[in-house]
């Protein structure tokens, strides 16, 4: 058996034994389901003509990510220059490896932390209260595209590499943006390298038979600068908003771009970084693929709140910090646990 994908094979078709390890407690469950869905929507921000500086377009863009930063922590671009075949053979390629053979999946399992590519679900299992129900394979890249092809498991790697390729351009654009955003210049995110270092999660979450009872992924805030998110149409996204969980309906072709734990600490807590989860769907296998842009290749790198956006308005939030300090707290911890943000 290997992985949630495996226990669903190991049933064969029959009714499917779900440890007890993956029953959600009921402070976790019930009263976060009686939370009243809301009508509001995550803001759709058209990216079309942004590489035109200085153009109304792009001001408009600009005005639209600093909401959407400041008020949900998340938002959906549409336009955004990566053509959909690419993203619709990423997520093909996501899906194909998680149905390939045990045999040959067993070649990825891993759960040591040196190793750049790793096949395996809930890596917080010894830490958190119950497991998620999916599997993960993890691509982390020390420089930013720096990811050896002889690793990638060969159904996904040309798919992987050209989605990479794209995201790249995306990533700077999205960069320049949240820069302006917050007043800066257009560089400044960049200059203090926080677009370097990228991690992929290609997450497949097998159909549940328990969806009610289970979680996809429990409620987290992510430990990045920003998180770029592709999901297929199955949908099961939630966001936090004003207390309530707000799905985060799949539009084809969209991506989705939410704020870190640790843009949220260089804003000074201008931009939030936003708690999120994703529901089990009883009859569909849903598919995602989520880049982390995290600064874990420059772990000695001190960040802390931007000069800039200390004032006497808003006194600073934090205190100065490495990313490795960050990473190890991060993950000594269960992903369900409060977040590792730490106010001064
Ligand atoms: C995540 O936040 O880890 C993934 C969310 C998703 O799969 O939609
Ligand atoms: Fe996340």
């Amino acid at each position: 058996k290997l992985g949630v994908k495996g226990l669903v094979d190991a049933a064969a078709g029959g009714s499917v034994a779900i440890p007890k390890i993956f029953i959600r407690p009921a402070d976790e469950l019930a009263q976060d389901l009686e939370l009243a869905r809301t009508s509001l929507r995550v803001p759709v921000i058209d990216l079309n003509g942004v590489d035109d500086n200085g153009s109304s377009l792009r001001e408009e863009a600009v005005e639209q990510v600093k909401q959407a930063s400041e008020k949900w922590g998340f938002f959906r671009v549409i336009n955004h220059g990566i053509p959909m075949k690419v993203l619709q053979e990423m997520l093909n390629g996501v899906r194909e490896f998680n149905e390939k053979d045990v045999e040959m999946k067993k070649d990825y399992y891993s759960r040591d932390p040196e190793k750049l590519v790793k096949f395996n679900s809930n890596y917080d299992l010894y830490l958190s209260r119950s497991a998620n129900w999916r599997d993960t394979l993890v691509i982390d890249m020390l420089n930013t595209y720096d990811v050896d092809p002889q690793y990638l498991p060969s159904v996904c790697r040309n798919a992987t590499l050209d989605y990479l390729n794209h995201l790249k351009k995306l990533v700077d654009t999205l960069f320049e943006l949240l820069s302006e955003a917050l007043g800066l210049e257009t560089n400044h995110l960049k200059l203090l390298e926080c677009e370097k270092g990228r991690s992929l999660a290609c997450n497949y979450y097998p159909a549940c038979p328990m969806p009610e009872q289970t979680l996809g992924i429990s409620k987290h805030t992510d430990a990045s600068f920003i998180t770029v998110l592709l999901q297929d149409e199955v949908g099961g996204l939630q966001v936090l908003h004003r207390n309530q969980w707000v799905d985060v309906e799949p539009i084809p072709g969209a991506l989705i771009v939410n704020i870190g734990d640790l843009l949220q600490i260089l804003s000074n807590d201008k931009f939030k970084s936003v708690i999120h989860r994703a529901l089990g769907n009883a009859s569909r296998t849903r598919t995602s693929v989520a880049c982390f842009v995290d600064g874990v290749s420059t772990p000695a790198k001190v960040y802390g709140p931007i000069e800039e956006l200390i004032t006497k308005e808003s006194s600073q939030m934090y205190t100065d910090f490495t990313v490795r300090d960050y990473i190890i707290k991060f993950f000594s911890r269960g992903l369900d646990e409060k977040s590792g943000l730490n106010h001064v």
